[in-house]
């Protein structure tokens, strides 16, 4: 009964809402992270009830402050009236656990009240994980800011950091974050941030959050504007929304109307921006009892153009919501006008309003594999770098220091490197070393590391360079570790470690011996062994390769320093090296691959290269305009150039976007591709390496397979299969049954294409490394089960195909993609199945076609009525 009461003293506006409802709600703030930074000890908030707890368990770094004490007012909440400061690093960040696929509300708070006494407010920036979120800009010392965004997460951990950009030492007062309903506040794409939130028709200055509002939201009162007039009901208003938008009942009590009851309302807001989009939600619900001669309906213009298709007409204390389900960004003001209906007697009304802006946080994060196992080696050696904080790789000017990083356009960042020398690193060879699945290179020399050698060393795939020396280990050095030396497949430094044994493995002793002796110093030579690599002793005797038996697309270094202006445009960066763009003499663009003599892939995939792009041509092959071959340091190929980039990242990236029908041409024409390696080539040739950023568009976006340095052509002699040494290709594109079996078939590629039209039709990266349903094919598989067509399709071209053709590509790519080989088509059947598709999407033609700015629909048909409960 006394809440009852309270509630209704509450609308009345006759008492704070301070006192009242912790002891009514206090239990039910179910999923709520709320973090009081500078705090050092959990309580509950006494204005809202919330409870929060310290930040110590979510950061390592960073100094607890608090507020002059005569500033903290009675109204203050009380997460605001301490902060962590963050005078050292460039980027600080808090990890808070989270569950991986739910839609959060995500708020930092910060006042400043002059806490350093220095009287300067500072100015930094706020990153979610490796994106710019926002410039935190305070103006004025009392000033507090919330900057929120609603996002769903992708990973277990939300990463929130403050990044000192010279104009202060950044700091930060709460970080809360509130699970949503996954059905509310859906965009095409991309998260929102809170543009504004106001409780239209507030009658006094107080800003309404939880627990009025279920997931604490904050709304504020708005600025008054001239000629709108307050309307209020003390009656409760319903807000059970099948959208789950659920604005609570104080805010949807007020309202505001015109009072000349002929004048339109109009809502003037814009961004300076022009590239912004925005999502608007507006709601309403009727607070007077009208009666049966009265009647209020109107209408809802957007820059003079109907917004809602409809008259607005909202029911008796019942919430309703009209919000544009694609984003909004027609120029930069926009102004919204409600204008009475014909026979309508009553003006229009506005209940509260919330404007998001799209904030697209597309910007990858490094490997979550390589994220886990480097923090964990941070905690195992107590590591204290001070740009050790954050996403290991990205962005790439706040990438750790000790770390080298390697950039794909198409795949996460993933970590090579690891440099630990001379850090004081103590206690033994971390196991989750083993866990950085790409590491290259590791030299964990001169600290004071025990114990052994541990085997997973050398069982580490990519691992070419290992520095143990000046350390104090012990025991056995494992004897795989000194084969792979002895294979020249590793370079190993182990001296200064006296307590280091190795006893001779049944090998052939010879052989064995003299690295052993020298990895320990014991020669006289260089510490560090370099083993003769096989780059090596391909490169120094220059005479007897394939690529001497093309002497006429052979280039000079001088030449390629000519056509690429001395390498002034990068135009990426592969593992093979960077590639520049370039011009030769007459005038042709090209694009000049030099290949690093650092790189995993080598010489031999150089070669590969040549011999086959010198030997086939097609129209939907890059085609080897000619190579450079000089030294070790300065070979090159030189390819026609592709303007358009490749796939992988036309699909990821922000730029234009490819239509259907693009799509699917794109995908016809490297299917012809491959065809023509498959069935035109004697011997066959199997592409191993089919992705999406190994496909090249062209200036008129004529697709061409690259990147030929893992494929192998094969003797036709009446076997298919071929069984091979070493599994090459890309994580995810990769065929698990060559990858189980060793035995290499056209059926390969035909995995990967299939994986390549899955991206087509989904725009999904191929592997996402959170959540359960990691690989592409998986999350097909399950959406599909579902029979909604549409729920896989990449919402950038949901609105404007034919759904026959999409399913039909979506059968295709489910068949290339057969687990067992002998069920997958030949890529003669996949060219024959693409023609059809592009057929049928071609005759259904643009129809259908939706301009995404004026498809405006809204929740209103299903909220009119009064919610049945
Ligand atoms: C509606 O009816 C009431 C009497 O029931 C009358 O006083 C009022 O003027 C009428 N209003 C309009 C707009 O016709
Ligand atoms: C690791 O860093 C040290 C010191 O910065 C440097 O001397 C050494 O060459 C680096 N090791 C490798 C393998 O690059
Ligand atoms: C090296 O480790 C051994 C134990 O294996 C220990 O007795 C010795 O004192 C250590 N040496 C140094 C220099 O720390």
């Amino acid at each position: 009964m006394g809440n009852i009461i309270f509630i209704h003293f509450f609308l009345l506006g006759l008492l704070p809402s301070s006192v009242l409802f912790p002891l009514v709600y206090g239990q039910s703030q179910q999923g709520f992270i709320s973090i009081d930074c500078g705090s050092n000890s959990s309580y509950t908030e006494k204005i809202t009830g919330i409870n929060y707890v310290p930040d110590w368990s979510y950061i390592d770094t960073g100094r607890v402050r608090s507020i002059p004490s005569n500033r903290i007012l009675s109204d203050l909440e009380r997460q605001l009236w301490s902060l962590r400061s963050f005078p050292q690093g460039k980027r600080n960040c808090y990890n808070v656990k989270v569950k991986v696929g739910t839609k959060y509300l995500i708020r930092a708070s910060f006042l400043y009240e002059n806490y350093d006494a220095q009287n300067t407010v500072p100015e930094f920036d706020l990153h979610f994980g490796p994106n710019f979120w926002v410039t935190v800009k305070l103006g004025l010392p009392q000033t507090i800011i919330h900057e929120e965004i609603i996002h769903i997460t992708t990973s277990n951990n939300v990463k929130v950091c403050v990044v000192n950009t010279g104009n202060g030492t950044p700091f930060i007062s709460a970080l809360e974050l509130r699970p949503l309903e996954n059905v509310s506040y859906e965009t095409v794409s991309g998260s929102l941030s809170t543009y504004m939130r106001l409780d239209i028709g507030a009658n006094n200055n107080t800003f309404i959050r939880y627990p009025d509002d279920v997931y604490d939201r904050i709304w504020s009162p708005p600025v008054p504007i001239s000629g709108w007039v307050q309307i209020q009901t003390s009656s409760e208003v319903n807000n059970n929304d099948n959208k789950g938008f659920k604005a609570p009942s104080s805010v949807l009590n007020t309202a505001s109307t015109v009072a000349d009851a002929s004048a339109p309302m109009f809502i003037p807001w814009g961004d300076p921006d022009q590239s912004t989009k925005f999502y608007i939600y507006m709601y309403f619900a009727e607070l007077q009892t009208l009666q049966p001669n009265q009647s209020r309906t109107f209408k809802i213009y957007n820059n003079g153009k109907l917004f809602y298709n409809r008259d607005v007409s909202p029911a008796y204390l019942n919430e309703n919501v009209i919000y544009s389900p694609a984003p909004l960004s027609i120029n930069a003001t926009h102004e919204f006008t409600l204008v009475m209906s014909q026979g309508s007697t009553m003006p229009p009304i506005l209940n509260a309003l919330e404007i998001y802006k799209v904030m697209n946080f597309d910007r990858p994060t490094t490997n979550q594999g390589d994220v886990v196992a480097i923090e964990s080696i941070k905690k195992d050696y107590k590591v204290t770098k001070e740009d050790w904080q954050g996403d290991p790789c990205a962005p790439k000017t706040l990438a750790w220091g000790a770390l080298v990083c390697k950039y794909d356009a198409s795949d996460p960042p993933t970590i090579i490197g690891l440099n630990l020398s001379s850090s004081g690193l103590m206690g033994e060879i971390s196991r989750n070393i083993s866990n950085l699945a790409k590491l290259e290179v590791l030299d964990l020399s001169n600290n004071n590391l025990i114990g052994p050698v541990p085997e997973f060393l050398a069982e580490m795939p990519f691992l070419r360079v290992l520095n143990l020396a000046g350390n104090n280990l012990s025991g056995q050095v494992p004897a795989a570790l000194i084969n792979k030396m002895n294979k020249a497949s590793l370079s190993l430094s182990l001296d200064g470690n006296p307590n280091l044994h190795v006893t001779a493995t049944n090998e052939k002793k010879n052989d064995i011996l003299m690295p052993i002796l020298a990895a320990f110093g014991i020669l006289t030579g260089p510490v560090m062994v370099q083993p003769h690599s096989p780059q090596n002793s391909h490169i120094e005797p220059q005479s007897h390769g394939p690529l001497d038996q093309h002497p006429r697309r052979r280039y000079l270094y001088a030449d390629i320093l000519k056509m690429t202006n001395h390498f002034d445009t990068l135009l990426g960066e592969g593992g093979f090296g960077k590639v520049y763009y370039g011009q030769i003499s007459n005038g042709t663009e090209v694009a000049v691959k030099m290949l690093s003599p650092k790189s995993g892939q080598g010489y031999k995939e150089f070669q590969a290269e040549v011999d086959i792009l010198l030997r086939v041509h097609h129209r939907n092959l890059t085609s080897l305009v000619g190579y450079c071959n000089e030294g070790d340091t300065k070979m090159g190929l030189i390819y026609e150039y592709m303007g358009r980039g490749n796939l992988g990242s036309l699909l990821g990236g922000k730029g234009e976007v490819l239509r259907w029908k693009d799509r699917l041409q794109v995908a016809l024409d490297s299917a012809q591709g491959l065809e023509y390696l498959h069935n035109g080539c004697r011997p066959p040739i199997i592409h191993r390496d089919i992705k999406s950023s190994n496909i090249l568009l062209n200036e008129h976006f004529q697709a061409k397979l690259a990147d030929f340095g893992l494929s192998r052509a094969f003797p036709t002699d009446g076997d298919a299969t071929h069984v091979t040494t070493k599994v090459v290709g890309t994580p995810g594109y990769l065929d698990p049954q060559y990858y189980i079996s060793f035995r290499l078939t056209e059926k390969s590629d035909i995995y990967s294409f299939g994986i390549v039209l899955m991206e087509l039709i989904t725009g999904r990266p191929v592997l996402v490394k959170s959540g359960e349903i990691s690989h592409i094919t998986k999350w097909v598989d399950f959406n599909i089960n579902q029979g909604d067509i549409y729920s896989i399709m990449d919402p950038k071209i949901k609105e404007s195909c034919n759904v026959n053709s999409v399913w039909k590509a979506v059968d295709m790519a489910m068949a290339c993609t057969a687990s067992d080989p002998t069920n997958r088509p030949t890529m003669s059947q996949v060219v024959s199945e693409l023609k059809e598709c592009l057929n049928l999407e071609l005759n259904h033609g643009n129809d259908r076609q939706v301009d995404s700015t004026m498809s405006i629909a809204s929740t209103f048909d299903n909220e009119l009525g009064p919610v049945a409960r």
